[in-house]
């Protein structure tokens, strides 16, 4: 059995109601989240990275359906099974256990994490009493989803005083670089610079201890030296409390910094994934190479993704057969237009999804 197996992603697809018709932007995506590990997600603009992360905390728009077949598989310590939450409704009980207290999350849009009407203090201050226990030991915190407040209960964990929890929060504002701490956490949101709002939610986010962090390209806002500084806080909060991190990001150059598992997604389908030094020095997919090309070398790494000739096809128009095929340089007549091809593990723990590799 594999301990560090937090969440289990399998056959993930999440399809829209749209007015154009019915869309699946997320379709058959499966990869594990790993105490104490971060795997990265990178991929084009509408590749399904953010909806196929929001389902795992079912923060999902009205118009969303996650099919019944997916499984979202939690694993908590000490239970015999892993709760299989793609049933469960985004407000059960499990869920708001799980969104804000197991699972963190930062947004590319600041703004919409924050309610306007409470200081930025207060909205760290009440997710960590609401998550955060003064007994429990951070680990404690990380094992248990719906049984978490029953368990604490029973085992007469206080919930944090609000002056034990204005200091975590003040000390969670000066983790992320926020000068005046002291000052900042009676600000509201809005009186807040947009490079300081987004790193006032990291601070929200990081604040509760999650055992998994969401980052939806939390630092693509931010000045290369605040980027290098929360990037630093995640890996120490990483280490402190073996936190498992979900990084999506454009940006190969910080997943090669933070990554230990890379997954390259493509009109909703992970197209390759790997180990991401294996990954970088031999990605087999045309679609990775691609997205690589742009990178003079490996020691320059900095360098953003450029981006693949030709268009992405609409979601309304999804190519048959290889969803890539339409833009392969490497395309076999024939064969990529009528069959998808299946997951080949082409060396230990580095799968594809093309017909080069069969
Ligand atoms: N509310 C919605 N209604 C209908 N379709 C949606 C909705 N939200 C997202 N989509 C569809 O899902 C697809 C995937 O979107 P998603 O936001 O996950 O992409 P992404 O990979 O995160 O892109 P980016 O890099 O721009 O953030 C989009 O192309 C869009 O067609
Ligand atoms: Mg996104």
């Amino acid at each position: 059995m594999d301990n560090d197996l937090l969440i289990d992603v399998k056959n993930l697809r999440v399809s829209f109601h749209t007015d154009e018709g019915f869309i699946t932007p997320v379709d058959g995506v499966n990869y594990q989240v790993r105490r104490g590990k971060t795997l990265g997600i990178v991929g084009e603009s509408g590749s399904g990275k953010s909806v196929s992360t929001r389902a795992l905390t079912k923060l999902l728009p009205k118009n969303a359906v996650i099919e019944p077949t997916s499984q979202i598989l939690f694993y908590q310590n000490g239970a015999a099974q892993p709760l299989n939450i793609t049933p469960l409704s985004p407000n059960s009980k499990e869920i708001r256990a799980i969104r804000g207290g197991q699972v963190g999350m930062i947004f590319q849009e600041p703004m919409a994490s924050f309610s306007p009407v409470y200081t930025v203090g207060n909205q760290i201050i009440e997710a960590v009493r609401q998550h955060r226990h003064a007994a429990a030991s951070p680990l404690a915190a990380t094992a248990t989803i719906g049984s978490q407040i029953d368990e604490s209960i029973r085992a007469g964990n206080k919930k944090m005083s609000k002056l034990e929890a204005r200091d975590v929060a003040v000390d969670m504002l000066e983790r992320v670089g926020i000068g005046n701490a002291g000052l900042r956490v009676n600000q509201y949101p809005h009186e807040l610079s947009g490079g300081m709002r987004q790193r006032a939610m990291i601070a929200v986010a990081l604040s509760t201890h999650p055992s998994v962090l969401i980052a939806d390209e939390p630092t693509t806002a931010l000045d290369v030296t605040i980027q290098a500084q929360i990037l630093e806080l995640m890996r120490e909060l990483q280490a402190e409390l073996g936190m498992a991190i979900i990084f999506i990001t454009h940006d190969m150059g910080v997943i090669a910094q933070i990554a230990d598992e890379v997954a390259v997604m493509y009109l909703g389908a992970i197209v390759e994934r790997g180990p991401t030094r294996e990954l970088i020095e031999d990605a087999r997919h045309p679609y990775t190479r691609g997205l690589l090309a742009a990178i003079p070398s490996l020691d320059r790494l900095d360098t953003r993704l450029s981006s693949v000739p030709g268009d992405i096809p609409s979601p309304l128009e999804r190519p048959a057969g290889c969803l890539f095929h339409t833009r392969c340089p490497h395309r076999i007549d024939g064969t990529c237009e009528r069959f998808a091809p299946e997951r080949t593990e082409v060396v230990p723990n580095h799968f594809v999804r093309c017909h080069l590799y069969r």
